[in-house]
């Protein structure tokens, strides 16, 4: 059985339906139901709907062989896993953004807001730009306005959340996708199984390209 760990939410639906285009459909995980796993014996496949941000912690520690999640949380996190496919979906950007009147005084310590701070701290020590990392966990947008924080360090994916704050992009850092993660023993293990499904998703990736 090859367990897959998929993130709850608009995302993982997505993802599920490209498994199931993959040939690895599980028709139960559509009912309308509050159950967290679901498996097809006849495919060898058990599913699991995990938090986003807990991909990966499933997949490192093995309790799922595979996965899927933003690469946001691989650069936060740095799990120890195998990173084997790009699922171009899921597509936004991380980025830095600030009030739009907003001036970088580089003598001063530059106030940060964010969920990713091991992703803010390297891109600033790339620049050796001083910094103090206000960690947050949700509505990052409201630091700046309220003057937690100089800028913010976020996910940008429409642009809808800063234009509607009066917020913008100052700086791309990392383009963003969901990929497709591997636990390491599973892939020594597992490796025809795995590899199988992820020529299946590769072929979907093409077509949807
Ligand atoms: C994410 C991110 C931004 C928003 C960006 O928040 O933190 O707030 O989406 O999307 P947009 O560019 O399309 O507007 P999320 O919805 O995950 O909620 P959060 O406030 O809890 O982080």
């Amino acid at each position: 059985m090859i367990n897959v760990a998929l993130p709850k939410g608009r995302l993982g639906e997505k993802v599920y339906k490209m498994f199931a285009e993959a040939g690895y459909e599980c028709p139960s995980i559509l009912e309308n139901n509050r159950k967290l796993i679901f498996e097809n014996r006849e495919k060898n496949v058990r599913y699991f709907w995990v938090k986003p941000s807990d991909v990966s912690i499933y997949v490192e520690r093995g309790a799922a062989d595979i996965g899927v999640c933003g690469k946001d949380i691989l650069l936060e996190y740095e799990p120890d896993i195998y990173e084997i496919l790009d699922l171009n979906m899921g597509k936004c950007r991380m980025a830095v953004a600030s009030k739009k009147d907003f001036y970088d005084n580089t003598e001063k310590t530059l106030r940060v807001a964010t969920k990713f701070a091991n992703i803010a701290k390297k891109h600033y020590a790339s620049k050796c730009r001083n910094i103090d990392i206000i960690k947050l966990n949700g509505s990052i947008e409201l630091a700046p306005i309220l003057d937690l924080s100089d800028v913010i360090v976020d996910i940008v994916e429409t642009g809808t959340t800063l234009k509607e704050n009066d917020l913008e992009v100052i700086e791309t850092i990392v383009p963003i996708s969901a990929r497709l993660i591997v636990n390491k023993s599973s892939f020594k293990f597992k490796t025809e199984e795995i590899e199988k499904i992820a020529q299946g998703l590769k072929e979907q990736v093409e077509l949807n390209d």
